[in-house]
């Protein structure tokens, strides 16, 4: 079979070189040792026809559905792996055995459900991205201890917890991102292990409530996202612990009050960097709190004038921030 390579340098020329191995429709770039396939009719990873120096492999669009170890060791130097919207279903346990440079697998928009034990070993992975596909639970056996990721990215799948030996296994995590899930609850203990963390994205899952001691250990958050939950009560020092957050999103929950004293320890919000909006606020006297802080804090609100009462029926519509005190007098 003959073999092609595309050649796009800056004087646009094309070779086309037999010798050169390069697999059937792709695209090499052979002078920063990258490949991209891309809507190619493939079904197998195509392993032996990719240039032995390749550094950077994005397969996408194709038709693959598992990948091995064996089909990973031809290209040893192989530092960044991205093989979105296939159709994986598999990968073999050690899969990653052969790359011990690699510090990227990319595996968005893909139908995995299980995984092998240590699936994610032996590689130096930083970034290691799992969003939109089918799995159900995440196993700790799928990393080795101490792994060096940085970037965990579980999105989109159909979680309903995450397991703290896993999170033990991640000292060095600084983004997890669980949003679009179906978590329900989270424990208290869930973020001890990753005093690094610095983004945490739960948006869009079931979640209730937190613990109270839930981010007292992450002392460096400075993105924290939790809208599109179910959130109908926080605990008055959940936020204790957060000197250093920038964003917070709590909109579209179930909160008619919030405890008092709730945002005091957040003292580093950017401009606009609190969401309150569509929450069913229940504008009584215990709504003085938030009055308050939003009077004082506009700034860094989020369109304060639609964080609106959702009750009493005299007041809905009403902004929290323009009530006054006969406002709440009336009603209390
Ligand atoms: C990779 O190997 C090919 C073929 O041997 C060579 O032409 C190319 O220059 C190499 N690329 C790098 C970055 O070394
Ligand atoms: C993948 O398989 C489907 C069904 O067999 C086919 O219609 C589609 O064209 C294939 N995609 C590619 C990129 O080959
Ligand atoms: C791949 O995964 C699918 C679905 O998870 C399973 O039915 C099938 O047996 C697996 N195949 C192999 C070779 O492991
Ligand atoms: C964990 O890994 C880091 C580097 O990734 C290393 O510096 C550290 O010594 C390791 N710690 C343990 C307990 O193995
Ligand atoms: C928290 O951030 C500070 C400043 O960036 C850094 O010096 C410190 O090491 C971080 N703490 C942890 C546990 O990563």
């Amino acid at each position: 079979m003959r073999s092609w390579c595309f050649f796009a340098f800056f004087w646009l020329a094309y070779f086309c070189y037999g010798t050169l191995s390069c697999p059937a429709l792709c695209k090499c770039y052979l002078r920063r040792s990258e490949v991209v396939c891309n809507s190619v009719p493939l079904t197998e990873y195509p392993s032996e026809d990719l240039p032995k120096n390749t550094t950077m492999l994005t397969i996408q669009f194709t038709n693959i559905s598992s990948i091995s170890e064996q089909y990973l060791n031809p290209t040893p130097l192989l530092q960044g792996l991205h093989l979105y919207s296939n159709h994986l279903q598999n990968l073999s346990s050690h899969l990653l055995r052969g790359v011990p440079l690699l510090h990227t697998l990319d595996l968005t928009g893909n139908k995995l459900s299980e995984l092998p034990v240590d699936v994610f070993s032996h590689a130096p992975l930083r970034n290691l991205v799992l969003k939109n596909n089918l799995i159900e639970a995440v196993d700790s056996n799928w990393l080795p201890d101490n792994s060096s990721v940085t970037w965990l990215d579980l999105s989109g799948n159909r979680l309903t917890e995450i397991p703290t030996a896993l999170l033990e296994k991640l000292p060095h995590l600084y983004n997890l991102d669980i949003s679009n899930n179906r978590l329900g609850k989270i424990s208290a203990a869930f973020l001890d292990p990753l005093a690094k963390l610095e983004r945490l994205n739960l948006q869009n899952n079931k979640l209730e409530t937190l613990d109270e001691f839930t981010l007292q250990g992450t002392h460096n958050l400075t993105y924290l996202f939790l809208s599109r939950n179910k959130l109908n009560k926080l605990p008055q020092n959940l936020f204790q612990e957060l000197s250093q957050l920038k964003l917070l999103s709590l909109d579209d929950n179930q909160l008619s009050h919030i405890p008092v004293g709730l945002l005091d320890p957040l003292k580093s919000l950017d401009e606009e960097g609190l969401d309150l909006t569509n929450n069913p606020w229940l504008c009584d006297g215990k709504v003085e709190y938030l009055l308050r802080w939003l009077q004082k804090n506009k700034e860094k609100v989020f369109l304060p004038e639609t964080v609106i009462c959702a009750k009493p029926e005299s007041l809905v519509g009403r902004p929290v921030m323009s009530l006054t005190q006969s406002d709440l007098n009336i009603k209390s």
